[in-house]
């Protein structure tokens, strides 16, 4: 393994066991919630009617999203398939969940890194989904583009989550990272707290670019949560700023900014000011 996987999974070797405890965390809770309505409302009319749902999680982490993906599709269709990630500490909390009910016998894990993979078959599953920075934090991600897209049935489709270049300037400047601020803009990367290896950040166009490149069709470009902003706090697994203990302290509060997200994610005219991008791609 190089010098950049090996930082990778040394950050994510430490972090495996409390990982999920970002589910407590008031931002994310906020953020996955968002993404959770949004993966439905977008994935809805294409996987409707479907009594099987092949599903490859490339960069897998715990499995958060394949448990999430079955909560949302599981009712109607037959959800089965492969969780990847090159975190061997990671996968190993994915696995314990899926080997539970309600998902036993229906999901293997693989440790892997996604630019490459020998063990998965080509042209089988339905949805990818990389949630959260996978793209980030892969070494060549026209490659791993590439390799997911022949993992996809034709008209398949992945589904990532990535950092963002104009949030990551807006972040840089607010918590007062002029350093990050300036490899942002010469180098697409950052690190939000100290701790942390560099991400990659992309832009709308460079993700167009990228996927239509790697051979994906009909590319949409979505982002959110775009009115909320996390602080420095936030780039951790436990804490709060204050002013989204405010914002998110109550389930009504958290409930009324959800709505007025989801009013607006689907515009166009909003995409850019997305903590995160939603990249939705076609095989
Ligand atoms: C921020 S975590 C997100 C995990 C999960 N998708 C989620 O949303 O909870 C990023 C994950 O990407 C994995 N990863 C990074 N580069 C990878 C690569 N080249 N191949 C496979 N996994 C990779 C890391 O090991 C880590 O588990």
């Amino acid at each position: 393994m190089n010098e950049h996987y090996q930082s990778v999974t040394a950050y994510f070797a430490e972090k495996a066991e409390a990982y999920d405890d970002v589910d407590q965390q008031l931002y994310w809770v906020f953020s996955d919630r968002f993404y959770r309505e949004v993966l439905r409302r977008e994935l809805a009319p294409i996987l409707d009617g479907k009594r099987e749902i092949r599903l490859l999680d490339a960069g897998a982490g715990t499995g958060r999203w394949t448990v999430a993906f079955d909560a949302l599709f599981g009712g109607q269709s037959g959800v089965s398939g492969t969780l990847v990630d090159i975190s061997p500490d990671m996968l190993a909390v994915a696995e314990r969940k899926v080997q539970a009910p309600p998902h036993a016998g229906r999901f293997r894990c693989q440790v892997g890194n996604i630019e490459s993979m020998p063990e998965v078959p080509d042209a089988s599953f339905d949805v990818c989904l990389s949630f959260y920075n996978v793209l980030s934090f892969v070494e060549h991600p026209e490659r791993a583009l590439r390799e997911i897209r022949a993992k996809l049935a034709p008209g398949g489709v992945h589904a990532a989550v990535l950092g963002n270049t104009y949030h990551a300037l807006y972040f840089s400047l607010l918590t007062g990272r002029r350093a990050e601020l300036e490899r942002v803009d010469k180098e697409s990367m950052i690190r939000f707290n100290d701790v942390m290896p560099s991400m990659r950040c992309y832009t709308l166009r460079q993700l167009e670019e990228l996927y239509l490149a790697a051979g994906f069709t009909n590319v949409k470009v979505l982002g959110g949560p775009n009115f909320l902003y996390p602080g420095m706090e936030e780039t951790f697994v436990h804490g709060a700023t204050e002013r989204l203990q405010s914002d998110l302290g109550d389930r009504a509060a958290m409930d009324r900014l959800l709505e007025i997200e989801l009013a607006h994610y689907a515009d166009p005219g909003v995409v850019g000011r997305g903590n995160t991008l939603l990249v939705l791609a076609r095989a």
